[in-house]
């Protein structure tokens, strides 16, 4: 017979584990969907993974984003809002992303943020 102590234990574990995926998940990005998005946007004439073209890499703007909670936010209006950028210095209105389904768009973010 167990003690009923070790059951409860077992019931929390049980629950963090299941709470660890829920948010896994929740969090979980589309890699494919993402990497579609911004062929069909363009973006890649501008940006790339690891290499500074006209625009930063990802990887520098998930460093600058890093640990911030407003993050994923902060990209979804610089992708939504067409804000104005400087390039070469010639200013011009940034690219706005293919797409109206603001979870596509999220996942986006969260994709760059995860680089
Ligand atoms: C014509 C070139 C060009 C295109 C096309 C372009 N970008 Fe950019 N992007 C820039 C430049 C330049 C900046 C730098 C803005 C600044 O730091 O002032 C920038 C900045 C960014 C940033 C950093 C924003 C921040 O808050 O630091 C992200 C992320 C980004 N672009 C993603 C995208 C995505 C996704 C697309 C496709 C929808 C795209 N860009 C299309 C030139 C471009």
């Amino acid at each position: 017979m167990s003690h009923p102590h070790y059951r409860f234990s077992r019931l929390l574990v049980g629950l963090g584990i299941a709470t660890a995926s829920w948010v896994a998940q929740a969090q979980a990005v589309d890699v494919a969907a993402a990497e579609k998005l911004l062929t069909d946007s363009k973006c890649t004439k501008c940006h790339s993974v690891d290499k500074q073209k006209d625009g930063p890499s990802y990887k520098k703007t998930a460093a600058k984003y890093k640990g911030k909670a407003d993050g994923e936010t902060k990209l979804v209006t610089h992708l939504t809002t067409s804000p104005m950028v400087e390039i070469d210095g010639v200013k011009e209105e940034h690219s706005k992303v293919k797409s109206s389904d603001e979870a596509a768009v999220k996942n986006l973010a969260r994709y760059i943020l995860s680089r």
